[in-house]
């Protein structure tokens, strides 16, 4: 059972949205988007100095603000490298990306991240590990001391409505694999980022777990209104969580095809059995398959 939290920022006297009951004031349906949040603008990136890999080449992404947008492509077109620029991690060779109006020159504090590998502490416990970002973070690591039960009180909301409230004095490897990768989801969102990245976060999972977290993020991010990018390689995973997507050609990475997905929302598993829903896996597959195709060939 899901429990969504209640929006955490104070914005009780916006009007909800028409289109997914989540607050105006932070969310823009497609079609209705205000400004861009995320603009990656004709980036390139080239690894190494002299046998030169180019990963991305004359890529250019917006994001609004508060959508979530997928990123699908074949293997090896860049993807994660992607994610790494947008949150500052690399710099690019060639283009600008901006976030929230300002170009990315360094890490990026307003964001969370989750990779395919949950990547949680096995020394801490649970809780231990959720909190870890404010204690990381510059703006809440000299707050800790003082505001130690106000964040824990965070964390253990966040563990709640991921259904992990009884463990969070357990640790990671007292846990199975989508345990530990819902609480890496907690982790990722605690200090309450404005922009979340996900990187295959449940790539590693079986089909049915992979499923219950997608009504997870999905509840998280209908209730918290934050701005999602989301890369992977399951395209049903795509639809059912985006309202864009983005295809990827093989590397060098750029953009080939993008996808509005015009599915109501809250989705919900009979959302997978839509016409709709099927025919733009169908489609996504095979511009893949195209794209991968070129790649051999080449
Ligand atoms: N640190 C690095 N040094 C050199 N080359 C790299 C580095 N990281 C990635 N690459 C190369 O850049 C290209 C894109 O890699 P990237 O990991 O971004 O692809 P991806 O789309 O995430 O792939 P996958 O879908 O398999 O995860 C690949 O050819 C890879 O070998
Ligand atoms: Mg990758």
């Amino acid at each position: 059972m899901i429990t969504l939290l209640t929006p955490t920022r104070g914005y009780s006297s916006v009007a909800a949205c028409t289109i997914c009951a989540r607050n105006s004031e932070r969310h823009y349906p497609v079609g209705q988007t205000t400004s861009n949040f995320v603009e990656v603008v004709d980036v390139g990136l080239s690894y190494g100095r002299k046998s030169r890999v180019k990963a991305l080449d004359a890529l250019t992404i917006d994001v609004a603000r508060g959508e979530f947008v997928a990123i699908v492509g074949p293997s090896g077109c860049g993807k994660s490298s992607l994610m790494k620029l947008v949150t500052g991690l690399l710099p690019p060779t060639t283009g600008t990306i901006r976030v929230d109006g300002h170009e990315v020159l360094g890490p990026l504090k307003m964001v969370g991240m989750a990779f395919q590998n949950p990547t949680l502490l096995p020394w801490r416990k649970l809780l231990q590990n959720v909190l870890l970002p404010f204690e990381v973070t510059d703006e809440h690591r000299y707050k800790i001391r003082l505001k130690r039960s106000g964040y824990e009180q965070m964390a253990r909301s966040l563990l709640g409505s991921v259904g992990l409230a009884e463990f969070e004095s357990s640790y990671p490897w007292q846990l199975s694999g989508g345990m530990q990768q819902r609480a890496s989801l907690c982790r990722a969102l605690v200090h309450q980022p404005a922009l979340l990245m996900l990187d295959e976060p449940f790539g590693a999972l079986d089909a049915f777990t992979r499923e219950e977290l997608w009504d997870i993020l999905q509840g998280l991010w209908l209730s918290q209104g934050f701005t999602t990018i989301l890369v992977t390689h399951d395209l049903r995973e795509a639809v059912y969580l985006a309202d864009r997507i983005f295809v990827l050609s093989g590397r060098p990475g750029r953009v080939v095809a993008t996808h509005k997905v015009d599915l109501t929302r809250p989705r919900t598993p009979d959302t997978a059995y839509d016409l709709q829903f099927q025919e733009l896996v169908r489609g996504l597959r095979e511009e893949i398959r195209v794209e991968s195709a070129r790649i051999k060939h080449h």
